[in-house]
């Protein structure tokens, strides 16, 4: 049974969505139907559809009381809504529904969340209590269960936080249901808690899995771990790369640390999302840190989750905002997006992503450039716009630099740098239609593979995704530059050896 906050915000979206127009939205990109998104919920493969939920406020474009937004896709490119999936409409979740993740169970579509209550004491100090709840649906309705919460702070190790106790990812492994959730310590700086049920309903805390001791930022939110799919080591293009069995042991912890200090290359300041590379001895639920990995080296990216696919692949989607830029185009009644998917591997101790197969049956007719000498700017006939797949590879030395332009004109125009010497890929958004004066920079080290550089750059109206040698580092920025700079230009220092490729993204809605 829906409740009357909930009808409020299906009723609401139906008549809101409509009103965006079409060629205001990415074209293969989720967007939020209306209102605010933030974080991938409920990432999750439900008879026969990819599931993904989100933090969702339908009424506006800033952040407030958190429902569940609720899409699916059956190739995770071409998405469709379906109606807003839970309320704050419980005494222990009325101040939000914060993230959570999804899986099926005996044919149920089960949500596990954060529920979060505020309350006043007698001072007027507010008191905030964040629990986990689960709700069983069917792939559109969902209930609360009345056993709710199922999971609270009291579990945890003495002096952690009942305020910041958030975001459960579930899985099922060897019969019995796991759960990784984000929480605060008593020295104040993040933890990842393991907990363990046989039932959904009754929990039990397992260990802490890592911490951050104060190291690697305050709260760690969002967590997600999972099996890592090896590589094989060496080989260079992505489908000539075998694939083997996962390996027992290693298994990547994600977290979204929150008040990071920066240190070049893995961390920036502020909100990252973090890549933890490890072992796991799976019997005494020990994890042994080994990397540390950004995520995401670029500018708008965060809380990344992952489903496994039936065929085995990881996947894995993220928020396409930083929590403190909040960039979006001016007028507009819809705030967020996420990443396209993403698949990921694991090649000699790093993770791997690229964008998900499925993308290239939405990829036209490719426009080539090969073995052409670039020097002075400049662009080919055909090799334009603000929608599409862009691979270009760059070989040879002592070139200097070797800039892309994109979203360009004679007003705007969005730089990918390559610097040889230092081997760093910088992005630059200074003249991309901001109006704020926010971070427009950011760099991640590329080193060349072989004497060469292989950059795949997605673009979809106001993102720029960028693959770097087969998914080793990629980066993520939004650009609000006007529609109508759409063009893209090439240049380098001291001339070097360039093959281009551009597919446009054709969707047919
Ligand atoms: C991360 C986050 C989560 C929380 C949600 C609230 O972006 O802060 O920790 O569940 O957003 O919307």
């Amino acid at each position: 049974m829906s409740s009357e906050k909930l009808n409020r915000a299906r009723e609401y979206e139906k008549r809101e969505a409509v009103l965006v127009p079409e060629e205001q939205r990415p074209a293969f990109h989720l967007s939020v139907p209306t209102g605010w998104m933030n974080d991938p919920n409920g990432f999750s493969f439900f008879q026969g559809w990819y599931h993904l939920f989100f933090q969702y406020n339908p009424y506006g474009t800033g952040w407030d009381a958190m429902h569940w937004g609720h899409a699916r896709t059956q190739d995770l490119i071409r998405w469709e809504y379906l109606p807003a999936a839970l309320a704050p409409d419980e005494d222990y979740d009325s101040f939000g529904v914060f993230s959570g993740s999804a899986i099926e169970e005996d044919g149920k579509h089960v949500l596990l969340y954060t529920g979060v209550s505020e309350k006043e004491d007698a001072d007027g100090k507010k008191e905030v209590r964040q629990v986990q709840c689960l709700a069983v649906g069917d792939g559109v309705d969902y209930e609360k269960i009345p056993e709710n919460p199922v999971i609270d702070a009291s579990l945890l190790p003495e002096g952690s936080s009942r305020e910041d106790f958030r975001d459960p990812k579930l899985w099922k492994e060897d019969g019995i249901f796991y759960a990784v959730a984000g929480s605060r310590a008593a020295d104040g700086s993040g933890q990842i808690a393991l907990f363990s049920s046989e039932d959904l309903k009754n929990w039990k805390f397992v260990t802490i899995l890592d911490r951050s001791e104060n190291r690697i930022g305050r709260m760690w939110e969002c967590p997600d771990f999972f099996p890592a799919e090896m590589q094989a080591t060496g080989s260079q293009a992505p489908e000539a790369q075998a694939t083997q069995p996962p390996e027992e042991n290693t298994r990547v912890l994600i977290i979204s640390p929150q008040d990071v200090m920066a240190k070049w290359p893995e961390l920036h300041n502020g909100n990252n999302a973090l890549f933890l590379i490890g072992d796991y001895e799976k019997k005494n639920h020990v994890f042994r840190r080994h990397t540390v990995q950004s995520a995401d080296y670029g500018l708008d990216y965060y809380a990344p989750q992952t489903v496994e696919a039936p065929d085995g692949r990881r996947i894995l989607i993220a928020w396409m905002k930083s929590w403190d830029t909040n960039i979006f185009p001016e007028g507009y009644t819809w705030n967020g997006m996420m990443t396209v998917p993403r698949e990921v591997t694991v090649r000699d101790g790093r993770v791997l992503q690229n964008p998900v197969r499925e993308l290239e049956q939405y990829h036209g007719e490719p426009v080539c450039v090969e073995q052409k000498h670039v020097h002075e700017p400049v662009s080919f006939p055909g090799i334009n716009g603000r929608t599409a797949d862009l691979q270009v590879e760059i070989e040879g030395r002592g070139f200097g630099k070797f800039t892309v332009s994109l979203a360009k004109n004679g007003r705007w125009h969005t730089d990918l740098i390559y610097d040889e010497e230092s081997g760093v890929l910088t992005f630059d958004r200074t003249c991309s239609g901001l109006r704020r004066d926010v971070v427009c920079s950011r760099s991640m080290p590329v080193p060349k593979k072989d004497g060469k550089v292989r950059l795949r750059i997605l673009l979809d109206k106001y993102s720029v995704e960028v693959f770097a040698n087969d998914g080793e580092c990629v980066m993520t920025s939004l650009i609000t530059t006007p529609q109508e700079a759409d063009g893209i230009c090439f240049s380098s220092e001291n001339g070097v050896q360039a093959d281009i490729r551009m597919y446009p993204i054709e969707i047919s809605r």
